[in-house]
């Protein structure tokens, strides 16, 4: 099968689950008016049962854009069925890169072997809501000596800036040109190896200062980096291509420009965050769901959080098992902070689950400046959340912040009765659906799209896991 084959549209809920949903409930949906961006949630039942999750949404597509880097074809496996999947194949497909399906549906190969420059336009018209187009400036600028970046998408949780990506490229010896629908870049004598210390270990930075070394001339140091699992993932995936980079202590990355790199073939790691997503509507459902898949290494600093909130877990070789006890839920205090610290996108969908605990919890976010806007829905439910733009302030930093903090208070347990929400960005969406299962009454949740950005196939996951919803795919 080719990409047309297979790319749906992307911008809705479409998902392979939808078949599997029930009749009525799609019938159901048309009687009550429903758009397929929308879902009605009958509250208060305990999620129960097994759902899958697979490769994560914050390494494939950029595993798929690594495909640029080899000489021959790539091979990546466990591909979730997510449209920041279907923006990036869709990027890729534009600059020549042949798309196709293997057998298992997460099986996709991309053969590199005709890569060409792509027109703006229709870049600017494939770049959607994602934030990982900023990726291809590498690749591209070591395959064709040039690269047109579209104006960025992404979740608003804050001003998402690229200064570290830019300053960084510069550094490798690339010319950085600011459009007025994106940036241009050119690298008129080749890409050289560098030393960059980044001001915060930023993902998508070190993805980017990954992506560009391997093939620039000479040796490049990186200090600062960022280390997450999905980092680590994306470094192996570059080693099997023929790339020379050691992880060294205090998170110093040293890459070894090489000239050549060859295709992969890789099983994407699992995707942690809808783990722990799907674990947090157990608890807060008082329900009992095992996630095919999870792994308990990437998670642990999760899985202590769990525990202390009153949850209780079992890992198993093939997935983890998330349960209610049963009893009060305890009230915590976390502090959201780069791996192996307690994750940014894990702080959304466990606050509903803190509403439901006896005491007051509070969340410290410090990579985000803008991530607790999900929270005035929840208060419209009944729950009791203060957010606090200055956040908490202590002295013991072990990596360098960036200048704001913010910090909520939840005080619980608050009984949550059902409104009608909207979905802001991912994880609030997705914290929006477990406030819908949570609460008494309805609940109808509209701007699902959102969500598919990155939970495959949620509607069918949430039909599997019993619970009471109207939705008309
Ligand atoms: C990745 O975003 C993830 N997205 C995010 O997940 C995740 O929250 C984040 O890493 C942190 O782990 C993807 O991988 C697609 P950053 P990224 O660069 O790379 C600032 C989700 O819900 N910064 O580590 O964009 C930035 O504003 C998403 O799945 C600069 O100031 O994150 C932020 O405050 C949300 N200048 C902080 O650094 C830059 O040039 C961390 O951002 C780059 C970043």
């Amino acid at each position: 099968m080719t990409l047309q084959d297979t790319v749906t549209d992307g911008s809705g809920v479409t998902d392979d689950g939808g078949s599997g949903l029930k009749k009525d409930a799609q019938k159901a949906g048309a009687r009550v008016g429903l758009t397929s961006d929308e879902i009605i949630i009958n509250g208060g039942r305990p999620l129960r049962g097994r759902i899958e999750v697979r490769g994560a949404k914050n390494l494939a597509p950029k595993a798929m854009v690594a495909s640029l880097l080899g000489k021959t074809p790539s091979i990546l496996r466990n591909v979730p069925n997510v449209s920041d999947i279907r923006v990036v194949a869709g990027l890729l497909a534009l600059h020549g890169v042949l798309i196709t399906r293997g057998e298992d549906p997460g099986e996709w190969h991309f053969d590199p072997s005709n890569v060409e420059q792509a027109h703006h336009a229709d870049i600017d018209a494939h770049a959607g809501s994602s934030r990982i187009p900023i990726l291809f400036c590498g690749p591209l600028l070591h395959r064709l000596g040039e690269a047109f970046i579209p104006d960025l998408g992404g979740c608003r949780i804050g001003d998402r800036p690229i200064d570290f990506h830019l300053d960084a490229l510069r550094r490798f010896g690339a010319v950085v040109e600011k459009l007025p629908s994106g940036i241009s870049l050119t690298a008129p004598d080749g890409l050289t190896g560098a030393s960059i210390e980044l001001p915060y270990p930023s993902v998508g930075a070190t993805e980017q200062v990954l992506l560009t070394a391997v093939l620039a001339k000479g040796q490049t140091e990186l200090r600062n980096a960022a280390i997450e699992p999905e980092i680590i993932d994306l470094i192996c995936i570059l080693q099997k291509m023929g790339a020379i980079i050691t992880v060294e202590p205090n998170r110093v990355i040293f890459i070894e420009g090489v000239d050549e790199l060859r295709g992969y073939d890789h099983r994407a790691i699992f995707d942690r965050n809808e783990a722990a997503s799907w674990a947090s509507a157990a608890l807060a459902t008082r329900g009992d769901v095992f996630v095919g898949g999870a792994k308990q290494e990437e998670m642990m600093t999760f899985l202590n959080v769990f525990r202390k909130v009153g949850g209780d877990f079992d890992v198993h070789d093939d997935g983890i098992r998330f349960w209610h006890p049963g009893g009060e839920l305890k009230p915590v205090t976390i502090e959201t902070d780069v791996h192996p610290g307690f994750m940014t996108d894990w702080q959304q969908p466990l606050v509903v689950a803190l509403t439901q605990a006896q005491g007051v919890s509070t969340i410290h976010e410090t990579v985000y400046e803008n991530r607790f806007g999900f929270t005035d829905a929840l208060n419209k439910m009944g729950a009791e959340i203060t957010v606090y733009t200055d956040g908490l302030h202590d002295e013991h930093r072990r990596v360098n912040r960036r200048e704001f903090e913010q910090a909520a208070v939840i005080s619980g347990p608050s009984r949550l009765t059902g409104a009608e929400i909207e979905v802001p960005d991912l994880r609030g969406g997705f914290s929006y659906l477990i406030a819908g299962l949570t609460a008494e009454g309805q609940t109808k949740v509209t701007n699902l799209g959102i969500i598919s950005r990155g939970y495959e196939n949620f509607i069918e996951k949430l039909r599997q896991l019993g619970a009471d919803f109207i939705f008309e795919s």
